[in-house]
């Protein structure tokens, strides 16, 4: 099977500093693949450099079996990559349908509108006309991915969805990944929890330095070697 997105030796460049240094990933259609790895690792570049948004990048990114590295972020959206940023970044002011609607703006038309978002995730349509920034962290979270599913993506890249999370919370949001790829999403999951990750994805790439230093099915990458690539050691 031909992969949905594929990284080739890709680079990121903040002015003179070098972040992300010949990176290959792969992902397949219908797949989810974790990125793990130590803060300052790379993955927040890795996942904005296919979004098109960091400063310079080299390299190959593949995506449906184009080149989609000289497009824009509006033209990536367009043929089928959402992001989850990192801190969530909603409207505050807005109201969840408000934040929702603006993903259905962009993006592709598609099966997922506000009643599937609100299909998987309930807590969302109790409170639709509540302002974002009233919201828990956990419920923000839901808009942030919600938001991203209006835009119907094939591919959905996701930055620490459970960063400052209780683990309820955390366990709540990663029930429902598979209801998502239900509706044909494959997904890249940013992740700091390991654990988590692991039984969440079917590939695993762990990131050090900038660099990928291991990658695998989930179910077969043991804990050591884990722990060597995360840290290093
Ligand atoms: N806008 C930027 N300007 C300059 N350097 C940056 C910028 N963004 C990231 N970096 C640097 O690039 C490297 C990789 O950062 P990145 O945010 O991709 O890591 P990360 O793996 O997502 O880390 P975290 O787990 O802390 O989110 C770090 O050394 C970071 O300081
Ligand atoms: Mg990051």
């Amino acid at each position: 099977m031909s992969a949905l997105l594929e990284l080739r030796g890709l680079n990121v460049f903040y002015g003179a500093f070098h972040s992300v240094h010949g990176v290959d990933i792969s992902c397949r259609e219908g797949e989810v693949l974790s990125l793990i790895g130590a803060n300052g690792a790379g993955k927040s570049s890795t996942l904005r450099a296919i979004i098109g948004q960091v400063p310079r990048v080299t390299g190959e990114i593949r995506f449906a079996g184009e080149d989609i590295s000289r497009r824009t972020t509006p033209e990536r959206i367009s043929s089928g990559i959402a992001l989850v940023p990192e801190g969530r970044q909603l409207f505050p002011n807005l109201t969840i349908e408000e934040n929702l609607k603006i993903g259905g703006y962009t993006g592709q038309k598609g099966s997922i509108g506000l009643a599937e978002v609100y299909e998987i995730f309930p807590a969302l349509s109790e409170r639709r006309k509540q302002l974002a920034r009233l919201l828990s962290g956990g419920q923000q979270q839901m808009v942030a991915i919600g938001r991203a599913l209006m835009m119907n993506p094939r591919l959905l890249l996701c930055d620490e969805i459970s960063l400052g999370l209780s683990p309820k919370i955390i366990a709540e949001i990663y029930e429902v990944l598979p209801r998502i790829r239900d509706h044909g999403v494959s997904m890249i999951l940013v992740e700091q929890d390991i654990a988590r990750a692991l039984s969440a994805s079917d590939h695993v790439a762990c990131m050090l330095e900038g660099r990928i230093s291991l990658a695998g099915p989930s179910s077969e990458v043991s804990r050591e070697q884990i722990a060597a690539s995360y840290f290093g050691e």
